[in-house]
């Protein structure tokens, strides 16, 4: 772990004791003359210990180095033409380090990423803080992004408990889902204080699990257990959303799990989820953008079908969509054919009155998409009750549909515009298509409508997580 700087470092004045450091410089001559050598000079104030090294030196001696290194200072020596003096200051307070460079050659700044440094001046980069127990955890939480606000609770079979800290919301490293992408993952949201679809969601974790070779997880049973009593924890009721990690295990940093303990791990996160966007995404439609294979390949189908933490091509997908001025793209292999988005399946209305949803044999099979059509009912005029999930849905059935639908992670979204610039490998955003008259058609209204309903009568896909547990 890298200590972040957490505050301006002080400013920079030239005082008397850097004067006196630098009146030594002319000793650079003598260097000429006798060798290299250094000079060590501090100054103590109540926060802030103050040193000043004066290396005089073409090379830095491996002793100096050496001296340097296990007293945990920085180093100072750098082969600069002339004389190099380092100004050490360690706010003991709040631990902020940082360093200056005067020299006679040309200033430099260790922490200066861009600037080119000969591979002496690599090796006398200053040491990275060694952590006790409590910097570390000081680390963690000052590392924390403000979206940490929105995290609740956190289980670990690792520890074997539930955690509210945010700081302590964290993976061992050895575990094969972070260095190895070794583990699947899935959803569930919740409102009116209820767990919604946990049953199909756990399913097609453990199909999931399945793919990737998990065949050491826990039961459907022990699974839900831990996903109920981390939301039951966390005390949300409303607009929250529980994710949940099921991983190879851990124990080494090999490529295949064998010698791994014998445990999977599993993982489970609740946090407030962004209603807010989604409201006004529902309001004012969503604008979205074709991203075909040859701008970011699609995933081979085992891997599409699996919900698995490989989501490289999936995050590549939204980020060349949102170049374009889009969310989550809408994927289009080289056949021409529309596959799926970063992160929810989508559908086509025709002029005809057909939904047309692109078939899930080479995509991940869509939850929300798949309650929905079962909610679905003919609107006269708009839709006249048939879905087509079986056929090829090409660019030309996007082109001219009169609706287009995101169905993902429980909620359903309005597409009211796609960008095609991505079709002709151009990257300037402008060529687009507007859908329809540009705003919600009536058939999103009404899927909305039987969806938010659905999550609060549908006893069959609810379940009550145990809060009186946790108050
Ligand atoms: C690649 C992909 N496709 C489709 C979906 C939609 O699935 P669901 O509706 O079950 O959330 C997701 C959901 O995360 C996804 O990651």
């Amino acid at each position: 772990m890298i200590s972040k700087v957490t505050a301006d470092a002080p400013k920079h004045q030239i005082d008397l004791f850097e004067l006196l450091m630098i009146l030594v410089a002319p000793l650079v001559s003598v260097q000429r003359v006798v060798g290299s050598f250094s000079v060590r000079a501090f100054e103590h104030s109540n926060h802030c210990k103050k040193y000043c090294d004066i290396a005089i030196t073409s090379t830095p001696s491996p002793s100096y180095l050496k001296h340097h290194r296990r007293s945990g200072d920085y180093l100072t020596t750098q082969a600069l033409a002339g004389f190099t003096m380092l100004l050490n200051y360690q706010h003991l307070s709040s631990r902020i380090r940082f360093s200056r460079v005067i020299s006679s050659g040309p200033m430099q700044y260790w922490g200066d990423q861009t600037a080119s440094s000969s591979p002496q001046e690599r090796s006398n980069a200053p040491p990275i803080p060694k952590h006790s127990t409590e910097d570390a955890l000081q680390g963690l939480r000052q590392a924390l992004p403000p979206q940490s606000k929105s995290w609740l609770a956190f289980y670990s079979s690792v520890t074997g408990g539930i955690v509210s800290d945010p700081a302590l919301m964290v993976l061992p490293v050895d575990d094969h889902l972070v260095h190895r992408g070794h583990a699947v993952f899935d959803t569930a949201n919740i409102a009116h204080g209820k767990v919604y679809g946990l049953s199909f969601h756990l399913d097609r974790l453990l199909k999931s699990a399945k793919a990737a070779r998990i065949d050491h997880a826990p039961s459907k049973e022990e699974l839900r257990h831990a996903v109920l009593h981390t939301v039951a924890a966390s005390g949300a009721r409303d607009g929250a959303f529980v994710r949940y990690w099921l991983s190879a295990g851990r124990g080494d940093f090999l490529v295949s799990p064998s010698r791994c303990v014998p445990e999977a791990n599993f993982y489970v996160m609740v946090h407030e989820g962004g209603s807010r966007d989604k409201a006004l995404s529902q309001k004012n439609g969503v604008h979205e953008a074709f991203v075909p294979a040859s701008v970011v390949p699609f995933k081979p189908k085992m891997l599409a079908n699996a919900k698995t933490t490989n989501y490289l091509l999936n995050a590549l997908t939204a980020m060349a969509a949102e170049d374009r001025g889009g969310a989550l793209g809408i994927g289009v292999d080289d056949q021409g054919n529309i596959t799926e988005q970063a992160t929810a399946c989508v559908a086509f209305l025709g002029a005809d009155q057909v939904l047309r949803c692109p078939p899930f044999n080479p995509i991940l099979e869509g939850t929300t998409l798949r309650r929905a059509v079962e909610l679905l009912e003919p609107i006269p005029g708009v839709f006249n009750g048939t879905v087509e999930m079986n056929l090829p849905v090409t660019i030309e059935h996007a082109k001219n549909a009169v609706e287009v639908i995101s169905f993902g992670g429980g909620a359903v979204l309005p597409i009211v515009s796609i960008d095609t610039s991505a079709l002709s490998n151009s990257i300037d955003p402008g060529d687009s298509i507007t859908v329809g008259k540009g705003v919600p058609g009536p058939l999103f209204g009404s899927i909305k409508e039987q969806t938010a309903k659905d999550f609060e009568t549908s006893l069959d896909f609810l379940d009550v997580a145990p809060y009186s547990s946790y108050e």
